[in-house]
């Protein structure tokens, strides 16, 4: 059996865990071999294949980024006039092909998760891996790289009170997480944030203005706002800055933004998300070896399951008013808009 796998979309901590997680069951356990494709769908348009062996796989465990390299590649995106450009589906099939790859691996997050589908659709036999530090792939309850994401945004939150106090200022950060709130969320509760705003709820820029004052009056003349940077903003202004400049305008104290950026994908993955990513490789060569094709790989709770891509592709994983941090945090009095 000879396994393909690609990682495909924005990079984030654990691809590599979950490359030699498996690398390790397909080779040692199941005696299969595996090939990378490397950037992603790019590797299989431009036929850039390496075979992965054992030796391949020191020091990935706790390795950001993806040994194999990322790309943002559609290859089912249409042109304007509803064809695809240099017919890309038709060279991704003969290169799969020319390389007798029984089967892919696709570790991505929603865009590649739909092109998974697709391939499934026209026959190739594939299993996909969530992967996304947004956690907004429908379908697993968590994928990897977002418990790293949040961890180094709860770390950046709570960097920003100590300054934030001693300057009397309103500090806002504004973490990823794409059209989703669930780093800003979890990261923003883990910080202590006094207001966080997701794209899912919608905010008022008075009440927000209010909440501010009213911890002034409270003998808090600090205020920690955690913004996701998917929240609708004026003038196509970003979120931190927009959020930023309505609070001063609002309240009259001098207030600062910090964009984390990227550094929420970089680096090393946590504990949680090694082992997340370990037994989300081991079950989709789990799949592969009884022949359970087109199916992502999911987290249920605390077993690891699958997930037909059919049902996957094109939906969204989004925070809810009635998801319990929110609850919770509007209990505790943290104005969520
Ligand atoms: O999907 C992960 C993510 O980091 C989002 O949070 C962010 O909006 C996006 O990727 C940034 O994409 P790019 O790497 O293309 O700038």
């Amino acid at each position: 059996m000879k396994v393909g796998i690609l990682t495909s979309g924005g990079d984030c901590p654990g691809i590599n865990a979950t490359i030699r997680g498996v690398c390790k069951a397909a080779v040692n356990h199941y005696g299969m071999e595996v090939y990378g494709i490397r950037n992603g769908f790019r590797g299989l348009l431009d036929d850039d294949i390496v075979r992965l062996d054992n030796n391949s796989l020191t020091g990935l465990l706790n390795l950001g980024g993806t040994i194999l390299g990322t790309s943002r590649v559609k290859p089912f995106k249409r042109r304007g006039s509803g064809a695809f450009s240099e017919d890309k589906p038709a060279i991704l099939l003969q290169t799969i092909k020319d390389h007798q790859l029984d089967c892919i691996v696709c570790i991505g997050g929603n865009g590649t998760q739909k092109t998974a589908a697709r391939l499934a659709e026209m026959g190739v036999n594939v299993v996909g891996i969530p992967k996304t530090i947004d956690n907004d792939v429908w379908g697993t309850d968590v994928s990897f790289g977002f418990d790293s994401a949040v961890s180094i945004a709860t770390d950046a939150i709570d960097r920003l009170h100590s300054t934030a106090s001693s300057h009397q200022r309103v500090m806002v950060i504004e973490v990823m997480g794409h059209k989703a709130g669930w780093i800003a969320l979890y990261s923003g509760m883990a910080g202590g944030g006094d207001i966080i705003l997701l794209p899912e709820i919608p905010y008022d820029m008075h009440r927000i203005g209010d909440a501010i004052i009213d911890r002034l009056k409270r003998g808090k003349p600090y205020s920690i706002v955690v913004v996701a940077e998917g929240i609708q903003t004026l003038g196509g202004k970003k979120a931190a800055q927009y959020i930023a400049e309505e609070i001063e305008y609002e309240t009259g104290f001098e207030t600062r933004e910090t964009v984390l950026g990227y550094i929420q994908r970089g680096g090393a993955p946590t504990a949680y998300d090694r082992n997340l990513a370990t037994r989300m490789g081991g079950h989709a060569v789990d799949l592969i070896a009884q022949g359970r094709f087109g199916k992502m790989v999911a987290l249920r709770g605390d077993s690891i399951d699958s997930v037909a891509l059919s049902e996957v592709a094109g939906k969204l994983k989004l925070v809810t008013e009635e998801h319990d941090l929110v609850v919770q945090g509007r209990h505790m009095g943290i104005c969520f808009g």
